[in-house]
């Protein structure tokens, strides 16, 4: 069966009666005119059955926990739609924390994480009732340990390692590598061990953490990550005797960006997990383990697209033409900082021949600020929309207000409705935490 991390598109796109895009039963178009763009576009529906295809393909696992991988997009209405499809969250700051917390997330099922995380963020999340925290290093034992013990608590906790497995994404994606600035490496393991037994006696240690990169679309990768997790967990039960129960897998599936991109199923990567435990915990002599998942982009890509409208465009004599739309790097860092490639339609007429080559340009004082290269267009028009898909991840979590340009509104659609999940900036609200010193008041 395909998955929605395997479509293009919000499962929901059409073209509707008046020739325009249409996603979640909304005139796409008539979106950017009641709330302007650029404009942040999630579909319920999408986000939903991707959280449901999870579910089900971990079906025949009897011990799974799904965790949502909030860096690559949070809001109190995700917050809320996966909640009710039984997620718990993976969460990296007080942020992130604070944001699950205020919107009723599950805090049990939830996770922290993150390689340096600060006292008081331990605090938060001791105090909110994270059930989990991931342990990264040396100095996160002895913190956590100090903030259990003043909470009066034992708190549980897996150690993020490092299995020293490569994955073929861009490099500045990869964790799961030897040479990593996250978690312990396995050489490590023991010192972290023999501390947690000895010394910290408020941590309780459940299992290993591991994460390998992100945009992944090798599947074997996952079976060879449970594999060394497993092995590892054996060989703690040899030497401490102690039974872990827990492995967390991290996320990292990929999805499709454009028609070049062919990720796995979620049922792929279910399947190599499953086979994976089941040929190798007898192996390594370890009960079978309660499993993990933390997908963030899988989850969230595939639902978001981003709507802009063409500005000025400049056709350099002998050279490119250039179309300018109303964002950029600001709301998309991606292109520019990872190469990243995407698919872009024009919403109020997507069935109009691409008879042009351009490059689509961001608004941003930057050279690098290009959204698209070289791609084949209809000859677009100033105030025509330009329907990114695939914006759904890292987009709004990287978004800055570079050139002190306003960060643009989310809208979530479903069943012909649309919603404001993020309000769009306004100038006031930009220069609200400017301060001047008196001594320069006028
Ligand atoms: N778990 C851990 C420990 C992670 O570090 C990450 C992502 C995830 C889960 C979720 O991975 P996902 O399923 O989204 O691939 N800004 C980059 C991606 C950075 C991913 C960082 N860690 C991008 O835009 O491609």
């Amino acid at each position: 069966m395909t998955t929605a991390n395997q479509s293009l598109k919000p499962i929901t796109t059409k073209i509707n009666e008046n020739g325009h895009l249409e996603i979640g039963g909304c005139d796409v178009v008539s979106l950017a005119e009641k709330y302007g763009t650029p404009l942040y576009v999630f579909d319920e529906e999408t986000i939903r059955t991707i959280a449901c295809q999870y579910k089900k393909a971990f079906n025949n696992y009897p011990k799974v926990s799904m965790l949502y991988a909030s860096k690559a997009f949070m809001t109190k209405a995700i917050v809320r739609i996966l909640d009710e499809e039984g997620f718990g969250f993976d969460m990296v700051s007080g942020g992130e924390i604070y944001t699950a917390y205020k919107a009723g997330g599950n805090m049990k099922k939830s996770l922290f994480n993150g390689n340096n995380k600060s006292y008081d963020e331990l605090q938060m999340a001791v105090e909110f009732g994270v059930g989990l925290v991931s342990v990264d290093n040396f100095l996160e034992l002895a913190l956590l340990n100090d903030v259990a013990k003043s909470n009066n608590k034992v708190v549980d906790i897996l150690l993020r390692v490092t299995p020293g497995i490569e994955c073929h994404t861009h490099e500045y994606i990869q964790t799961g590598h030897l040479d990593s600035k996250f978690g312990f490496d396995l050489t490590q393991v023991d010192e972290a061990v023999e501390l947690i037994i000895d010394e910290y006696k408020n941590l309780n240690l459940i299992g290993l953490h591991a994460h390998i990169g992100s945009q992944i679309f090798e599947t074997s990768i996952y079976y060879d990550e449970v594999n060394v997790l497993l092995k590892e967990m054996g060989r703690l039960k040899e030497k401490y005797g102690l039974n872990l129960t827990h492995i967390n897998l991290g996320g990292g599936l990929g999805i499709k960006y454009t028609d070049k991109d062919c990720p796995p199923s979620i049922d792929e990567i279910a399947e190599k997990i499953i086979s994976s435990i089941k040929e190798n915990a007898p192996k390594y002599n370890v009960e079978s383990p309660e499993i993990h998942i933390e997908p963030g982009r899988s989850i969230i890509g595939t639902s978001g697209v981003t709507l802009y409208t063409v500005g000025s465009s400049k056709q350099v004599p002998k050279g490119k033409k250039y179309v300018a739309v109303d964002g950029g790097m600001a709301d998309n860092p991606r292109p520019s900082l990872y190469q990243a490639v995407y698919t872009a339609e024009v919403a109020n007429r997507p069935e109009d021949e691409k008879t042009e080559t351009v490059t689509i340009a961001g608004r941003f004082c930057e050279s690098g600020d290009i959204l698209i290269k070289d791609v084949k267009m209809p000859v677009l028009e100033e105030g025509d929309i330009l329907c990114f898909y695939d914006t759904g991840a890292y987009g709004y979590s990287m978004s800055s207000n570079y050139n002190r340009v306003l960060k643009p509104a989310a809208v979530l659609v479903n069943n012909s409705q649309s919603d404001i999940i993020i309000d769009r900036e306004d100038y006031e609200h930009l220069v609200s935490l400017d301060r001047i010193p008196a001594r320069l008041e006028k």
